[in-house]
Formats: C-alpha cells, sequence, structure tokens
C-alpha cells in the first residue's frame, strides 16, 4: 500500500517544480467581504494570482493578481457567491491559470451581511438588525439575578 504513495510523490514534485507555495484556508470568509489570504513560500516561489474555485462554479474567479510570495497573505475583497462550504482557494501561474501551484484547505463561505450589496464594495458591516428587546415585566422574581431592586419586582400574589 505503500507503493502507491511512493509512486505519486515523485509525479507531484515534478509536476509542480520548484514550488514550495502552500496556500492556507481563509480563517473567515465571508461573501463580498474583505478576508485575509496567507501561505508560506520560499524565494524561489513565482508571481501568481490566486482563485476562488468551487465544484458548483463553471470557472474559478479570480481575486488576486500577480501575487508577490514573499508577501505571504493578502486581504482581498471575496465576490459575492453563494454561501456554503466546499470553496477552495488555488494559487496558479499568472500566465496560465490551469496550472496550479498549490490548492487550499476546503472552507465555507458565510452569506453576505445585508441582502445583496448591489455593488462590489459593500457598506462596512451594518450591525445585524433589530436590538433584542428584554421583556419589560419580569415574570417571576425568582428568574432575575438580584441586580433589580426588589421593588420594581412586584408580583402580584396569587389569590387564593
Ligand atoms: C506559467 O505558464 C507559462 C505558459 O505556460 C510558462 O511559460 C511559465 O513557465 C509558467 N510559469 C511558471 C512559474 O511555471
Amino acid at each position: 500500500m505503500f507503493s502507491l504513495t511512493k509512486t505519486i510523490w515523485p509525479i507531484l514534485v515534478t509536476a509542480s517544480g520548484v514550488l514550495s507555495l502552500t496556500l492556507n484556508a481563509p480563517t473567515t470568509a465571508q461573501s463580498g467581504s474583505s478576508t485575509t489570504i496567507t501561505w508560506t513560500s520560499t524565494s524561489t516561489d513565482p508571481t501568481f494570482s490566486i482563485e476562488l474555485a468551487h465544484p458548483d462554479l463553471n470557472a474559478a474567479i479570480a481575486v488576486a493578481n500577480n501575487v508577490n510570495p514573499a508577501n505571504n497573505q493578502i486581504t482581498v475583497t471575496l465576490p459575492i457567491v453563494q454561501a456554503g462550504d466546499g470553496y477552495t482557494l488555488e494559487a496558479v501561474n499568472i500566465t496560465d491559470i490551469n496550472q496550479v501551484f498549490s490548492t487550499s484547505g476546503d472552507f465555507s463561505i458565510a452569506a453576505a451581511p445585508s441582502p445583496s450589496p448591489s455593488s462590489s464594495t459593500p457598506i462596512a458591516s451594518a450591525p445585524p438588525s433589530a436590538p433584542i428587546s428584554v421583556a419589560s415585566v419580569p415574570l417571576t422574581p425568582s428568574g432575575v439575578s438580584g441586580s433589580l431592586p426588589a421593588s420594581s419586582l412586584s408580583v402580584p400574589s396569587p389569590s387564593v
């Protein structure tokens, strides 16, 4: 069973040449929002482009072009895409996107913060709507943990 691994390794190394680029999956990603992509590199890595890929997408979507590998990170605005998991990032040859230098692990993209922003530059984080209204009438004194004065907790005693 180890022979398979031994056979495949040299092929992968040959196909990717001297590249050592390793692209990481973003820790948080939200459709249409800015996210930071990180990777590790060595001085021999070429300038590359970053594509967002998903099995449901017909084609990968470019999120960054002509990236300097030495930066080891870049902050990009993700395109508006359907929320879900199974997304990957690909570091690709800047002139041939079919030559993939590195693919990140799978990650999920959360839904856009507000109902479909019409531009590609979404308005910065609107708060997630309606403040939660705390019940204005305490139901039972025992349900309140003592921060209110006892006088405000007047609950009519059940009259028998
Ligand atoms: C990128 O692709 C072009 C065209 O196939 C090729 O000439 C070039 O060597 C590739 N670059 C790297 C870094 O592999």
